[in-house]
């Protein structure tokens, strides 16, 4: 059976972080598909695309070129190139960005490009994959799949001390209401909506350090290890 683990949860609970020292630790490939929908929503805004065109959108993938490489020697683990040029970690998560992603996300004829794209990938070879639907929708028959969670509260002090790193200033109450609004359009939107696979093992991470997590994710995929 191939290795694939499914990491899905609502924003800033942790995956990207726990996902990649878990690949890193498995020396497995990674991706986080978050990206590649922030990718999207980023040439969007340059081209001043009407967000709500999904055929407009579709189409930007081809015209912009926009692909996604695994690499575990990138600063992300993967590269998201548009145009010929690496999207920056400061791109694709700027505030212009977030504050648009959820809306594009949200529509279905872009969300069957990206999941087409996501199965390629994860046909390739083993992979920790991280986003909303990776154990739903993408790779249902992922042997591993986690749902994790966290409270709005330690979520926003995550985001806040990643934000910080880079350089951004951000205010707690504007996050924790970014972050409620975007769990809210993530878990009721009608297409692939947020929410546990039936057979995924749910963790909350509020109390937990990056690495207990991943420990735990260690012995769920090897439990003799
Ligand atoms: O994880 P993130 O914040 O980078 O995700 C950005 C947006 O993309 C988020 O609002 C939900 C959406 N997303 C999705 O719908 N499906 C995925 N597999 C990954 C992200």
């Amino acid at each position: 059976m191939r290795l694939q683990i499914a990491i899905d949860g609502p924003a800033a609970s942790g995956k990207t972080t726990v996902a990649r020292c878990l690949a890193d630790r498995l020396n497995l490939l990674y991706l986080d598909t978050g990206a590649m929908y922030r990718a999207l929503a980023y040439v969007a805004l340059n081209t001043r695309t009407d967000l709500d065109n999904q055929s407009a959108l579709v189409r930007l993938i081809d015209q912009h070129a926009i692909g996604v490489e695994l690499d575990r020697a990138a600063p992300l683990g993967f590269r998201i190139r548009a145009d010929g040029e690496e999207l920056t970690p400061e791109a694709l998560q700027s505030n212009a960005v977030t504050s648009v992603v959820s809306t594009i996300a949200a529509q279905p004829v872009v969300r069957e490009a990206m999941v087409r794209e996501q199965r390629r990938i994860a046909q390739a070879g083993p992979v920790v994959m991280a986003g909303r639907d990776i154990g739903t929708v993408v790779l249902p028959d992922a042997p591993h799949k986690i749902f994790l969670t966290a409270s709005v509260q330690a979520r926003v002090q995550r985001r806040r001390r990643q934000m910080e790193t880079m350089g951004v200033d951000v205010n707690a109450h504007e996050l924790a209401a970014e972050i409620e609004e975007r769990d809210r359009l993530d878990e009721s939107r009608a297409a692939s909506p947020l929410r546990p696979a039936r057979d995924a093992v749910v963790i909350d991470s509020s109390a937990m350090s990056a690495a207990a997590v991943v420990d735990r994710i260690c012995a769920i995929v090897d439990p003799a290890a």
